[in-house]
């Protein structure tokens, strides 16, 4: 398998790029317009042929190049049916299958960080979008954020996968580049807890600052910006 995690230095995004190998079909998840020449150049030297991009979802620190990968490629955009891109071709429900060539991954809708937000497993692998973080979670106030929700999609779907999943989430601060569903249960600081309003008390007290490119972000993700 082909796996590549890519960093956006500017809003601490991880991309990710997969296929079952040189000359396949791929998939990105969460990409960057900024990095789009990085995306297209790493297809052409593995001579993969995008067919599939996702979105976990509408993000508000960066703009998606969902969009603009899709108008180079061709590639078909994928969100979940909450999301209110105007852009997307296909959305999936919780417990969907997303395939491309030897390679299939199951949407579990984890709503909370937004109203739109999910996760993608792939065998060993979960992409948590920013539902999961490593030794953190995804805030819950905009964007039909809401910690019991978010406190659902954590506990009753992220923690019940297999311990040794691996968990890559969308954003790290910290250089880490990936953790697992056992090291989160039991060392996240914010998992730490024994019910959904304690969980709901600490998001409430995140005193957090909006991302600074929060308003273009979010109405240019919902539109479906593309460079020209
Ligand atoms: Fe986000």
């Amino acid at each position: 398998m082909l796996f590549k995690q890519l960093f956006d230095t500017k809003s601490s995004t991880y991309t990710y790029i997969v296929s079952s190998g040189k000359g396949r079909e791929a998939l990105i998840i969460d990409p960057v317009i900024d990095n789009t020449d990085e995306y297209i150049s790493v297809l052409k030297n593995l001579d993969l042929k995008l067919v599939k991009v996702i979105d976990t979802h509408i993000h508000a620190d960066h703009i998606s190049g969902l969009n603009e990968l899709s108008k180079r490629t061709k590639c078909s955009k994928i969100m979940g049916e909450q999301s209110s891109s105007e852009v997307i071709d296909i959305h999936v429900k919780d417990n969907e299958k997303i395939k491309i060539e030897n390679i299939e991954l199951i949407s579990i809708y984890t709503p909370g960080h937004t109203d739109c937000s999910y996760s993608f497993l792939m065998n060993d692998r979960v992409f948590t979008g920013d539902t999961l973080l490593i030794n953190g979670t995804g805030r819950t106030d905009f964007q039909g954020g809401n910690p019991y929700d978010a406190y659902n999609s954590l506990f009753k779907k992220l923690l019940k996968l297999p311990e040794k999943t691996l968990v890559y989430p969308a954003h790290d601060y910290s250089s880490k580049k990936y953790s697992t569903i056992e090291n989160e249960k039991n060392n996240n600081p914010r998992l730490q807890v024994s019910s959904p309003e304690e969980y709901a008390e600490i998001m409430a007290n995140l005193k957090l600052e909006d991302p600074k490119m929060m308003a273009i972000a979010i109405s240019a993700n919902k539109k479906g910006f593309t460079l020209d």
